[in-house]
């Protein structure tokens, strides 16, 4: 396994330098997932709204990682070295998620909801989006979107109380997909910094992104309810509700990895949490045998 280092891209940056050069490989790894086994229609946690939530957030990852992945790959001229190799990686390994976010988002869909549809709109909306925006605010808001997906796959593999509601098959998809988006969680920002680097427009297509991103959601997850003809409970409200806003919940667990994107000097390794890759590489059996 080779351990590239990822991007201190100008001098100034020299603490960067010093946490990039124990930073992890980037390791597409190809899964399979037995979605098919579970057949209750509200999955997680048997409650309605939670799983509307979660489906919508797998809809959008198939067109979302496409146009992550293009957009990067769009400078891959510009780009040689270490860097490039992570560039590959990472394109591959987005492939792979969008691939079987499309299987389970199959699944979903054999269950009643309507994953399908989200993602056709959402692939529709990226196309129109991309006609009249200039490339650099494409790769800036994919580095927002990968900032993102690093938070809250740091908040799902540091919570177990969360995923343990999953269906076994999506809580293994959910925490490979997370392990591997906190391993190439730097490339996007460092491909921003080497061709464009300007922070001050990054942070606020961040702004922009953020509401986006949660607009999306928040529609899909009505979309899957009315999909599924399923009026929620106000049970399910109430957990949804903690689910979110909690002492425990994603929005406050997030909250401050959040913030930190607003700091002048950020850098994604500026928090290292290689930790629980290691910790998700010792529950696999492969890994454990090596
Ligand atoms: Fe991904
Ligand atoms: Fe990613």
């Amino acid at each position: 396994m080779t351990q590239p280092n990822v991007t201190p891209i100008n001098a100034s940056r020299k603490s960067r330098r010093t946490v990039a050069r124990d930073t992890p490989a980037i390791e597409p790894r190809r899964m399979q997932f037995d979605f098919e086994s579970e057949r209750r229609r509200f999955w997680y946690a048997d409650n309605a709204v939670l799983t509307a939530f979660m489906s919508a957030l797998s809809s959008t990852f198939p067109p979302g990682e496409r146009e992550f992945v293009r957009s990067v790959l769009h400078y891959r001229e510009q780009l040689d070295g270490e860097l490039l190799e992570q560039v590959r990686a990472f394109a591959a390994q987005e492939g792979h998620h969008a691939r079987q976010h499309t299987l389970a988002n199959q699944w979903i869909d054999s269950l009643g909801f309507d994953a399908k549809g989200c993602s056709e709109h959402l692939e529709n909306e990226i196309e129109e989006f991309r006609k009249n925006t200039p490339d650099d605010i494409l790769l800036a808001a994919t580095v927002c979107a990968e900032h993102l997906t690093a938070i809250m796959a740091h908040y799902l593999l540091t919570h177990d109380e969360i995923v343990a509601g999953l269906p076994p098959a999506v809580r293994e998809l959910i925490l490979w997909h997370a392990v591997e988006e906190i391993e190439h969680k730097a490339v996007a920002m460092d491909v921003y910094d080497r061709v464009c680097g300007d922070r001050d427009k990054l942070r606020r297509v961040f702004v922009v992104q953020t509401l986006m991103f949660a607009t999306t959601v928040g529609r899909y997850t009505q979309h899957m309810l009315r999909a599924a003809h399923y009026k929620p409970t106000a049970r399910e409200w109430l957990e949804s509700s903690r689910f979110l806003l909690g002492p425990n919940g994603l929005i406050p667990g997030i909250a401050k990895s959040y913030l930190s994107f607003f700091r002048k000097d950020f850098h994604p390794w500026d928090h290292d949490d290689r930790d629980l890759i290691d910790a998700w590489k010792a529950s696999q059996s492969s890994y454990a045998a090596e």
